[in-house]
């Protein structure tokens, strides 16, 4: 059973210094470290298994933010310490750059296996936002062409390729030029991209499958299927970034499975690392990877030094281990449906929640602006003072009130995120959702101090 604590938010907790505070602000971002505290977010972790974030202050958060995507597999799982602690005391060569790394070639056939058999070759990175870049290399490679396309609102990475396929400009201000013939079409207009796909300029359509920080917003599979026809139909290579949808997150290997896609490239990251060593993948069609590879002497032309390293590729291998073992897409599946079901039934009571909607254990809240006068007024002020004012305090009570670690989603602030690792039980759950229950009895109280201390923080914030 879900015990409620009072429902008053503790903005003392987080007020005073904790390990590493100190020269992370001196020498690394001190604006991060003040903005965990004005959030209330601000905990010294301990210890993490699984689900679970211990934190010095002896309480345990349950985390459905997962590192926006990183730990699938939970934290800290111990078949993954294991394979990690014996791979370093293998000794073998860790990323020699001058022979053919073994585990590289056994996890590139094995992400054949899993994302499509289409798909036969793979190039290592060690982020995201380098597979973007990558796509981008291979993509110009193989078709001859300059631009590229991208669904506007999406989320790719903060590297110059990557910035120049995202629509929003808060990530681009004050950061010079992005790279030109990058054109963005809304997502789900499959007119507005043909006309785009005519021009017979564009050497790829880059598109998440499910939109994240826009809100996980999930197309219809009309749109991806034929999206993927017209780029068929132009010349285009058809792209999809799985970085956060990937690795069973959506409850299949790829999101792309859900739409019976047969994309020509996918990005993949995040999970891939077990949530211990940076790796991803761009995984692709032979042809497409033979036009950069195209003789002995560019056999090297597009690298990375960290791209093959042994600790990662045994990181991915060990967690694709795991997923499969755990069957955690099934799993994903399952406690999705459980999530969503449960915060649509809240949605149909409170005057504050839109939706619940996703797939898999990938899934958002959509908050808005509620019926009645009194609160009305409260949402209007929050919104005044800052946007992203009410997702903050939402993330906030959930954090202090029900120890949940979630976050909005980075473009559409009114919509919370509820991506837990694919461990979760049905009682993490079971306390997600009565904890949202209790959420918006709170935020139905107009003398709730959700309302007066957002103001405060809100105005805080604003002032830097
Ligand atoms: C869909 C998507 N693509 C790309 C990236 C960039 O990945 P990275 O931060 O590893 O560079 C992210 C990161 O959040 C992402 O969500």
């Amino acid at each position: 059973m879900l015990r409620r604590p009072e429902n008053t938010i503790d903005s003392t907790s987080d007020q005073s210094f904790i390990p590493g505070e100190e020269d992370y602000s001196k020498h690394v971002n001190p604006k991060w470290t003040k903005l965990l505290s004005i959030i209330g977010i601000k905990r010294q972790f301990t210890r993490c298994e699984g689900m679970n974030l211990h934190s010095s202050d002896g309480h345990t958060y349950r985390d459905f933010l997962s590192g926006y995507g990183v730990y699938n597999v939970g934290h800290n799982h111990p078949a993954l310490i294991r394979s990690l602690i014996e791979e370093l005391e293998h000794r073998g060569p860790t990323m020699l750059q001058s022979h053919i790394p073994e585990l590289a070639a056994t996890l590139a056939r094995k992400l054949t296996s899993l994302s499509g058999t289409h798909l036969t070759r793979t190039f290592f990175t060690s982020t995201g936002s380098e597979g973007v870049e990558s796509s981008i290399k291979f993509a110009r490679a193989y078709t001859k062409r300059d631009g590229v396309l991208f669904s506007e609102g999406g989320f790719h990475g903060l590297t110059y390729g990557a910035l120049s396929l995202m629509s929003n400009p808060w990530w681009k201000k004050g950061f010079g030029s992005t790279l030109p013939n990058t054109v963005g079409t809304p997502f789900g207009d499959l007119d507005a991209l043909e006309r785009q796909l005519k021009t017979e300029k564009f050497a790829a359509y880059i598109t998440e499958p499910v939109q994240g920080e826009s809100g996980i917003l999930v197309p219809t599979k009309e749109f991806l299927r034929e999206a993927q026809l017209l780029c068929q139909r132009y010349g285009t290579l058809f792209v999809l970034d799985e970085v956060q949808t990937g690795l069973y997150r959506t409850g299949k290997f790829l999101a792309a499975h859900h739409f019976d896609l047969e994309p020509d490239m996918v990005i993949l990251a995040k999970a891939m690392s077990g949530g211990f060593v940076p790796v991803g993948a761009l995984v692709m069609r032979k042809e497409i990877s033979d036009a950069v590879y195209s003789s002995v002497e560019k056999a090297f032309v597009h690298a990375s030094t960290f791209g093959e390293n042994s600790l990662g590729m045994r990181a991915a291998l060990t967690t694709l281990q795991i997923l499969e073992d755990e069957k955690l897409g099934e799993r994903a599946l399952v406690l999705g449906d459980r999530l969503r079901e449960g915060i649509n039934r809240i949605a149909e009571r409170s005057e504050f929640i839109e939706e619940c909607r996703g797939l898999g254990l990938m899934n958002g809240i959509e908050f808005t602006k509620p019926r009645s006068l009194s609160l009305k007024m409260l949402y209007a002020g929050f919104t005044t003072v800052h946007p992203g004012l009410l997702g903050q305090m939402i993330v906030k009570t959930l954090f202090e009130n029900h120890h949940i670690l979630t976050q909005m989603c980075g473009h559409t602030y009114n919509v919370v995120k509820a991506v837990p690792p694919l461990v979760a039980t049905e009682a993490d759950i079971d306390y997600f959702i009565e904890a949202v229950a209790s959420l918006v009895d709170t935020m139905e109280n107009t003398r709730a101090g959700f309302w007066s201390q957002g103001v405060k923080i809100g105005l805080r914030a604003v002032a830097g």
